[in-house]
């Protein structure tokens, strides 16, 4: 419950929110800067919302937890929680859900460094790698990415990655690809790590070491990037957009190489697209109502890979809608959106009702076809859409777990919705974490992110050119059924992820 509104002051916010911050960070008051990002003191999703309910209470209004990143740091955000205190006591409105954001005019971020161009016009495309530079291999996509490039070529791969030293790197990749099951001993001599941070200039490696990669490797994999639903453009901009620029710098230096990029199927999240077959090759030059942060980066991210194709660069563009498992292992993100709805739902016992598609694609399909279609000639300066062919209705997935006797009742979204409000107040339910992702309202018509995915707000994404192309690879997209949600389930409760009891089967 919360208290009774009273009006509070920016001064009397700040104390409030030092003393707690401090607590939940267990440092003294006095070791936070107010004007510090919240971000650097470590401030994780739990943590952030365990504030928020605190701050809650103590306001007496409802705070939108998009608020920590907009406002990130305690003077900013004290000094918007007292205008919004004001503002709500003199309306009388309980609370804060919509972000002022200043508009972001993202085609004006689409802007490549004039500095960075091929070396040279020609390039005699070869599909022999010797040594390639990937970024993204400690994560899940990367992962398998590497595995194929290593069980297709004899490369060896150069791998970007966060870590103090060599050998920390070192672990993190094979713990990496460990965890998705796909290592093998005879693979360490091959992938060699990179130490740097894609965020910063040269991608954080040292001058020597950005040209040696430059002048050497034969191509570019591009996967990393932060994934993070929560975070505006700004904090997302340096690794992502930026980021894409370094890479795209060190594939100018000294000889020509094609740079790979991992794109994403949400660059057409602008509601022009709604309802319209997008092919491959659609230009995406509508950006105004793309709302996540992430999605306006990936956006920008590509139009920087255009741009570069413009000047000469040999390009391949792979865009994959959300990533599943491994349809043969079910090894998976557990973070990912999908499982955490899942597991969130069912422990409500309640899903939603409303006209989703299950479109994904999963992990094996998508890092076959990236690695196959790089390595042809024809799919130089070419996009491609790793978009399941028959993506099939949430509702599936729905009845076939009820199919098992697991007591799900489905609901209209807006009781879903306030169920979520009222019910869920513990981190223990992964929807708790994603109630800013699920209950934030956003553009004119004040939408939820979750209304801007239904069926009829998204773009329909043709696959077809991708599939001519993967035509004689014997590269096929495994069928959403009942044997893949079989394979997925299981891995879910072998690893821990979903536990038998909090199924309540009936028997
Ligand atoms: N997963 C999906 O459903 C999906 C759908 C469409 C498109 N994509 C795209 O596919 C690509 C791979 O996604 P994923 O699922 O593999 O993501 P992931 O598991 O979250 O992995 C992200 C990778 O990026 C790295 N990274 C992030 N920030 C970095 C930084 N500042 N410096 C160096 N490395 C950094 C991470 O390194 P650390 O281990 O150090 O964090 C990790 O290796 C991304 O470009 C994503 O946008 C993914």
């Amino acid at each position: 419950m919360m208290t009774q509104k009273q009006s509070h002051t920016a001064e009397e916010i700040q104390v409030w929110l030092l003393s707690h911050l401090a607590k939940a960070l267990n440092i003294e008051p006095d070791e936070i800067d107010i004007t510090a990002s919240l971000d650097s003191y470590g401030l994780d999703s739990a943590k952030a919302m365990s504030l928020v309910t605190q701050t809650e209470k103590m306001l007496g209004f409802e705070v939108s937890p998009m608020l920590l990143w907009h406002y990130p740091n305690i003077e900013a955000l004290s000094q918007r929680l007292a205008e919004e205190s004001e503002d709500l006591n003199s309306t009388g409105r309980t609370n804060v859900t919509v972000i002022k954001t200043a508009t972001l005019d993202l085609s004006a971020e689409a802007v490549l460094d004039s500095t960075i161009r091929p070396v040279s016009k020609s390039f005699d495309f070869s599909g022999n790698l010797d040594n390639v530079f990937l970024t993204g291999g400690t994560g899940f996509l990367g992962a398998f990415i590497i595995q194929e490039l290593l069980q297709k070529t004899n490369t060896d791969i150069y791998c970007l990655v966060r870590a103090a030293h060599q050998e920390e790197g070192k672990q993190k990749l094979r713990k990496n690809l460990q965890q998705y099951f796909v290592w093998e001993e005879e693979y360490s001599p091959r992938i060699i790590p990179v130490l740097g941070d894609l965020s910063q200039p040269r991608l954080g490696i040292s001058s020597e070491g950005f040209e040696m990669l430059a002048a050497n490797v034969d191509a570019i994999y591009h996967s990393a990037a932060m994934l993070n639903y929560v975070y505006p453009y700004s904090a997302l901009k340096a690794a992502n957009v930026l980021g894409t620029q370094e890479v795209l710098r060190m594939a100018g230096l000294y000889k020509v190489k094609p740079v790979h990029y991992i794109s994403s199927v949400a660059i057409f999240e602008s509601p022009v697209y709604a309802g319209k077959v997008v092919k491959e090759e659609d230009d995406f030059n509508h950006w105004e109502g793309i709302f996540l942060g992430y999605s306006q980066t990936k956006w920008v991210a590509e139009k920087l890979v255009k741009i570069a194709r413009d000047r000469g660069f040999p390009v391949t563009i792979h865009r994959p809608p959300l990533i599943s498992g491994h349809s043969q292992t079910g090894v998976c993100n557990t973070d990912d959106f999908i499982n955490l709805m899942v597991k969130g739902c069912i422990q409500m016992g309640y899903f939603p009702d409303v006209e989703y598609m299950m479109d994904m694609s999963p992990v094996d399909y998508v890092s076959k076809a990236i690695v196959h279609l790089s390595r042809q000639k024809e799919s130089l300066g070419k996009s491609f859409h790793l978009q399941h062919p028959q993506p099939v209705p949430f509702k599936n997935l729905i009845d076939w777990m009820r199919s098992f006797g697991i007591p799900l009742e489905l609901i209209s979204y807006d009781q879903w919705q306030a169920m979520l409000v009222n019910n869920v107040s513990s981190v223990e339910n992964p929807l708790y974490t994603l109630r800013p992702f699920l209950l934030e309202r956003w553009s004119k018509e004040q939408l939820t992110i979750p209304d801007l995915y239904l069926k009829a707000k998204r773009p329909i994404i043709s696959c077809q050119d991708t599939l001519n192309a993967l035509a004689g690879s014997s590269i096929v997209c495994p069928p959403i059924d009942s044997q893949l949600f079989m394979t997925y389930s299981a891995y879910l409760i072998e690893s821990g992820f979903l536990k038998i009891e909090e199924l309540g089967v009936r028997s």
